[in-house]
């Protein structure tokens, strides 16, 4: 399980850690500004109309902050925050009965909202629309279509695949949030602010050291403060040094980017077995043994931010620069 730690599988140890360290306000949200901002503006008016805010879809790779951004709009707006998720829903009742159950101008928030089934999006562009229902009651002759009125509601929709979003449903949304990479020098404020959080002390060489290999990702910035607090602690120190840092960061085998075992398998295989590729997504899940989806969503997008792969028709590259990382010779054509 220990290689395991950097990678976005989400375990229940992450979801009680971003429960206690998630920020209910925007005040104590650390990066994202355009995003934050936009939406402060949003809000506000809003609030001055004495309306709902438009739905709003947040997508982006994993681990950004979308959950907790559903939250502080929830918040901020002072109505109820109703979660759930696209595998979540399975039937058209389903989604009627979360949608029948909310109060006026609540916040419902659909996490990976790509994986609503054909049934279920239907029913929701009318509620997200006209705020109303069409429900088909019985089957053949006897079929009758009912509407219900629903209260008026905002929309929270999360996904890691923008693109996987079918045009009717990514139209019916009025604001549109692309979250970003965090900085380091963001991520590093949100490791103190944690540490704080956890009553450790975290000296900001140490602090920047983690944000650095974190892969601009709060939540794998928090999960490996945690495991650097594990190292400090079963040496008996109470504050965490650049060295408890470097030297926990190299056991966990997370190098100077951030990239993890699973990183450098997918890398190391394209370059050794395909030499540098152009290759197929689904030749390199095989390859490393991860799913398609996970080596889309999760390590992709990093590895493309960093410029270590690049995308061609032909299938995905290798760079010089993740040749220089892993101080290997360029191939020659
Ligand atoms: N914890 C996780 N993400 C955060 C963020 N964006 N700001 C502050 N604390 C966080």
């Amino acid at each position: 399980m220990e290689n395991r730690i950097v990678s976005d599988i989400v375990s229940p140890e992450d979801v009680s850690l971003e429960l206690s360290v998630r920020p209910s306000s925007f005040e104590h949200y650390i990066g994202q500004e355009q995003v934050k901002h936009n939406l402060k503006i949003f809000i506000e008016a809003a609030k001055i109309r004495e309306e709902s805010l438009d739905h709003v879809l947040l997508y982006g790779p994993p681990g950004l902050g979308k959950t907790t951004l559903a939250s502080i709009i929830a918040s901020e707006m002072s109505v109820q925050l109703k979660t759930t998720s696209g595998p979540a829903i399975e039937r058209a009742g389903d989604l009627a009965a979360i949608l029948t159950s909310l109060a006026p101008g609540d916040v419902l928030f659909i996490d990976e909202i790509h994986r609503l089934n054909r049934a279920v999006e239907e029913v929701l562009y009318s509620a997200m629309e006209d705020f109303c229902l069409d429900i088909v009651i019985g089957r053949g002759e006897g079929a009758r279509s009912v509407r219900i009125d629903l209260p008026p509601f905002t929309l929270v929709g999360a996904t890691t695949r923008a693109g996987a979003l079918s045009a009717p449903l990514r139209d019916r949304f009025g604001v549109l949030c692309r979250l970003e990479y965090y900085e380091t020098k963001d991520l590093a404020k949100i490791i103190t602010r944690t540490a704080e959080i956890f009553g450790i002390e975290v000296i900001e060489p140490a602090a920047f050291e983690i944000a650095k290999r974190s892969r601009g990702t709060p939540r794998i910035a928090n999960r490996l403060l945690r495991r650097v607090r594990d190292f400090a602690q079963v040496q008996g120190n109470d504050c965490i040094d650049l060295d408890i840092t470097n030297n926990a960061l190299d056991q966990l085998q997370v190098d100077k980017q951030g990239l993890d075992h699973i990183d450098h398998k997918l890398l190391l295989s394209m370059i050794e077995k395909y030499r540098g590729g152009p290759v197929g997504v689904e030749t390199i899940s095989a390859t490393i043994g991860e799913e398609v989806t996970t080596v889309e969503e999760v390590y992709e997008p990093y590895l493309l931010q960093i410029g270590f792969i690049q995308r061609t028709p032909r299938g995905r590259v290798v760079t010089e620069l993740a040749y220089r990382h892993f101080k290997m010779e360029v191939p020659k054509d």
